[in-house]
């Protein structure tokens, strides 16, 4: 019985890119009184093992530095945080909101792949059509993000309040803007979605700011579509000459240290003196540089590219 269950739930979850995640919910609703016999059946035999779907995991974080990083699992005891869930399932046994919580993992996935493989402008399109990706999204990263031993935020926040509290900012790819929400200075947020009423929505190759208008550009873990080389060109537009562009990035993009190297110097080309290299370099996770716009002359290689960040199952 363990085995047709788990059998299932792994046959589901492959499907849940096909699928809409709604429409895979409603399926399982519908199957749910004959689902619940049978665990209810398993659960009345002791000798039943647990099934591996039944196991707490241990949410360490996952700090390898390898090419992947960790989905977070969770606990099956844990109720689970999205709305989606808590909505419409606030009768589901442990067992069916680890279903859930598979079928989510599934989603954000997809939809973070998505983000990798296209360009900013058609990902732009496709989230103002269907907004509710950009919220699978953020519940998948907000999961994986508390796992990390440190935020590459927190630190760029720490940074701004330490030592630039006058800059005019622009955070770009901003998610739920908690940087705008966390330092005094003027912060333009800029996201495929707004979160609120601070940020605007608009894909980062194109931004509603003047040319020179700002001191300082952000881009925190959020150089995601295939034409990255254009969210440079737009910082170097709306940076003032001697403005700084700070870049915190998953390490794993740049593959090894001569990937490293190669983005630096992608930056020297574009017009930017490099300042700060890798502050984190302790980090195995992330990489983090700052640079100043020296020039507008530069030149960007529209063919450069970084690779994709995957969330691997766990
Ligand atoms: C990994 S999240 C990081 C969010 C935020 N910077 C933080 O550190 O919490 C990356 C963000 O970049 C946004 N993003 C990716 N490509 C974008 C584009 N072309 N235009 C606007 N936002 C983009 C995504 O929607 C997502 O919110």
């Amino acid at each position: 019985m363990t085995k047709i269950v788990s059998a299932k739930i792994q046959k589901k979850s492959g499907k849940a890119s096909k699928k809409s995640f709604k429409q895979t919910l409603q399926d399982f609703d519908k199957n749910k009184n004959k689902n619940q016999n049978k665990i209810n059946k398993n659960l009345k035999d002791p000798s039943k093992k647990p099934n591996k779907y039944s196991k707490v995991k241990n949410g360490s974080n996952n700090v390898t530095g390898s090419t992947a990083v960790s989905v977070p699992s969770s606990s099956a005891t844990s109720a689970p945080s999205s709305s989606l869930i808590q909505g419409s399932s606030s009768k589901l046994s442990s067992l069916q909101h680890q279903f859930l919580k598979k079928l989510e993992g599934a989603r954000f996935r997809t939809i973070n792949e998505e983000l990798y493989t296209t360009r900013g402008d058609v990902a732009f399109q496709e989230f103002q059509r269907d907004p509710s990706k950009f919220e699978i999204y953020h519940k998948g990263y907000r999961d994986q993000a508390a796992l990390w031993p440190v935020n590459p935020l927190d630190s760029i926040i720490q940074w701004i309040i330490s030592c630039h509290k006058k800059a005019t900012i622009a955070d770009m790819g901003c998610g739920d803007a908690r940087l705008a929400a966390s330092v005094p200075n003027k912060v333009h947020s800029f996201d495929l979605v707004a979160v609120n009423t601070t940020v605007t929505p608009c894909d980062i190759a194109h931004v509603p700011l003047a040319t020179g208008s700002v001191d300082i550009v952000i881009f925190c873990l959020s150089l995601m579509g295939v034409n990255m080389p254009d969210f440079i060109k737009e910082a170097l537009r709306i940076l003032k000459i001697n403005g700084i562009l700070k870049v915190a990035e998953v390490r794993s993009r740049f593959g090894d240290n001569k990937g490293i190297l190669a983005f630096n110097k992608f930056l020297q080309r574009a017009g930017f003196e490099v300042k700060a290299h890798d502050r984190m370099a302790q980090n195995k996770m992330f990489f983090e540089v700052e640079c100043v716009k020296m020039t507008d002359e530069g030149i960007v290689d529209d063919t450069f590219e970084l690779k994709p960040c995957q969330y691997k199952k766990r």
